[in-house]
């Protein structure tokens, strides 16, 4: 049956000169059958480089967003319209230009995990894997950082400057507490530990290192330790173990699953290349707004 539908889907792939992305948290058969996985950062760079004529992008809203914001001529479609990032809902374009407002001629740093419109705002974008240097790239000893607390409280303790932060957070990374790791460390005291930016202080003190989801498996590779404690979403110990066989990964917790990720599966990535939907649609101005502070990110990262 799952054969059956992974021809169907290759069939169509073809039909529509298409291409497959998806996130590293992705369930592991949609990330078997895309033509790509990786980090925010990595998708980003794929979804601006591509000759295909449609992106079917298996994440969450904003990094479908992000594909169209810099593939404009394409296609760009998201499987589920439900798939949406809660944290990137917390602040809106209004709220941010009050913030601007509150700090005049602050630049503003906005994660990735935003929706165009505040991208349009925002002066520069990030993802979690290249924080610190975006960060230090920015010509100003205050920075308001959106919409993660967690991250620019990270930021806070890596940089010289003001960080102004929004109150958002991540619900599946909050899930993550220093005890689950200290429990892990106590079950595996060989282990390293590898910590999400998006997770609270008290987690990320505890890292051995402190990097994006496709960070995590690039430190996993070349370690010379055999096992590791992953504080972040549960899906990536299936990139992981997979990438690194022989190595043993163990989450913080199993409670740090991210349900707006697992709602794309084969179903889902199959009729979504039939019926062509659903697709991602953004006005011009906001757009091309939104591209530039992506664009400076990409020329600096
Ligand atoms: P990465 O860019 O590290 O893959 O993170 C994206 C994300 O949504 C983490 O919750
Ligand atoms: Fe958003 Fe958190 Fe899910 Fe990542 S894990 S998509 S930040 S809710």
């Amino acid at each position: 049956m799952a054969n059956d539908i992974v021809r169907e889907i290759e069939v169509l792939k073809e039909k529509r000169k298409a291409v497959i992305l998806a996130h590293n948290y992705q369930p592991g058969e949609v990330q078997d059958i895309a033509d790509f996985y990786g980090d925010s950062l990595e998708l980003s760079r794929k979804a601006a480089d591509t000759d295909a004529d449609v992106i079917v992008f298996c994440g969450v809203d904003f990094m479908a967003e992000t594909a169209k914001i810099m593939s404009p001529q394409k296609t760009v479609l998201i499987p589920e319209k439900e798939a949406e990032c809660p944290m990137a809902a917390m602040i809106t374009a209004e709220q941010l230009r009050k913030l601007k407002a509150e700090h005049p001629g602050v630049p503003v740093l906005s994660y990735v995990n935003t929706s165009a419109e505040v991208k349009a705002e925002s002066d520069i974008c990030c993802t979690s894997a290249n924080l610190l240097k975006i960060a230090n790239s920015i010509d100003s000893d205050e920075i308001i950082v959106t919409p993660d607390k967690h991250l620019a409280n990270y930021l806070q303790t890596r940089v010289k400057k003001r960080i102004i932060p929004w109150n958002g957070y991540c619900p599946t990374h909050a899930k993550i507490l220093p005890q689950h790791v200290m429990e892990q460390k106590k079950r595996h005291p060989e282990a390293k530990v590898l910590v999400h930016p998006e997770c609270r202080l008290d987690v990320i003190e505890l890292a051995d290192e402190v990097t994006s989801t496709s960070g995590m498996v690039r430190y996993a590779k070349i370690s010379e330790a055999k096992e590791f404690i992953v504080a972040t979403e549960v899906g990536m110990l299936y990139r992981l173990k997979k990438d690194n066989p022989g190595k043993e990964f163990y989450p913080a917790t199993e409670l740090a699953l991210c349900p707006n990720m697992k709602k794309i599966n084969l179903h889902s990535v199959l009729i979504s290349l039939r019926d062509m939907k659903h697709k991602v649609v953004l006005p011009e101005d906001i757009r091309k707004k939104a591209r530039k502070a992506i664009e400076r990110m990409l020329e600096i990262s």
